[in-house]
């Protein structure tokens, strides 16, 4: 392939990434985890799948970083999940420390790549992220508007027995409890949901997706979603290695942009060749943007506990 992307974090999140990215041949994939064999162990049995799966993406796994030499995409999820009980913000000290190594290494082997960030708690990882790598900020970016948009894609697809593929919808803010599902911009169809669904039905969809992560983690017991997760980074990755301009919520810091200064936050962005392209603006409504700034005050004292932890 002529695209490269290493995928960091060889765990649940990451070698679904991977398997994923080889599948829909969209680039080589270099796989690193710190667990000695297992970043190697899943690379070589998505190779052995791949005459089945019929693709010839190259997969290799590492336990350090030199194989992931000039990468075009660094997806970085490695870090600890969330446990039962556990909120995303639980995982803060943990994963910052995770995240300051693992973004020193991949930034000085590959200076142009684009980082897609996963590990939690999110917001405050593109912050340690963008620091730790020197990069400009159109190309560090957190994924996580568009796995909660397409929970909530999911849930009205169930709702009105429809399509997944006829539906849209958009969530802004941090990921996490205050995150802003906005139901005036999810459309069946291009109908927006509020003329298909009754309002009592679409706050508890609403409620459903703010609280979608947590409703995993407690069938799971033992960890926290993938599936959807590493579906989510890869439709990132593709718009960005085949340069294909998706608009897609994704964190992103803004110095203005909704009224918010200085903050990794989920907005629609614009993700082509270059990452992040564009920051769309939309019209809110007054009620919408108290929701946002509400999720921003909550990202804004994560950063300010990541200041504590330095
Ligand atoms: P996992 O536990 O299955 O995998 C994490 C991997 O990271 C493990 O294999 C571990 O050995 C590795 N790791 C730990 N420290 C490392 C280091 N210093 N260098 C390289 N590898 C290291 O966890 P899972 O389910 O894959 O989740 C990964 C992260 O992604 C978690 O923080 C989770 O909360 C987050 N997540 C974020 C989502 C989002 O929407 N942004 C969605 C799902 C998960
Ligand atoms: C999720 O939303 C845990 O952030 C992860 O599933």
């Amino acid at each position: 392939m002529d695209k490269k992307v290493t995928v960091v974090g060889a765990g649940n999140v990451g070698a679904t990434a991977a398997q994923r990215l080889a599948e829909k041949e969209l680039c080589d994939v270099v796989l690193i985890d710190i667990v000695e064999g297992v970043p190697q162990g899943k690379a070589l049995d998505l190779t052995e799948a791949a005459p089945i799966e019929k693709h010839d993406a190259h997969l290799i796994g590492s336990n350090t970083y030199d194989e992931s030499k000039d990468s075009d995409i660094v997806i970085i999820t490695a870090g600890i999940p969330r446990k039962p009980g556990m909120s995303r913000d639980d995982l803060i000290s943990t994963n910052a420390g995770i995240m300051k190594n693992v973004t020193t290494q991949v930034a000085k082997r590959s200076p142009n790549a684009v980082l897609i960030i996963v590990s939690n708690p999110l917001d405050a990882m593109c912050h340690v992220a963008y620091e730790a790598s020197g990069f400009t900020k159109n190309r560090v970016i957190g994924m996580a508007g568009v796995l909660d948009s397409a929970r909530f894609r999911a849930f009205i697809a169930m709702e009105l027995n429809v399509s997944v593929e006829n539906t849209h919808a958009f969530v802004l803010g941090g990921h996490g409890d205050t995150m802003v599902p906005l139901p005036r911009y999810s459309t069946v169809a291009g109908i927006p949901i509020t003329e298909l669904i009754p309002k009592d039905r679409i706050d508890a969809i609403v409620d459903r997706t703010a609280n979608g992560g947590a409703e995993i983690v407690k069938l799971l017991k033992t960890g926290s979603a993938y599936y959807a997760p590493a579906s989510a980074a890869v439709e990132m990755a593709e718009s960005i290695l085949k340069d294909k301009k998706k608009i897609l919520p994704c964190a992103v810091y803004l110095e203005g942009e909704y009224g918010i200064q200085d903050l990794f936050i989920g907005v629609p962005v614009k993700l082509g060749a270059g990452g992040v392209e564009d920051i769309i603006e939309i019209t809110l409504t007054e009620e919408e943007k108290a929701a946002l700034m509400k999720s921003a005050d909550a990202v804004q004292g994560l950063k300010d506990d990541l200041k504590k932890l330095a």
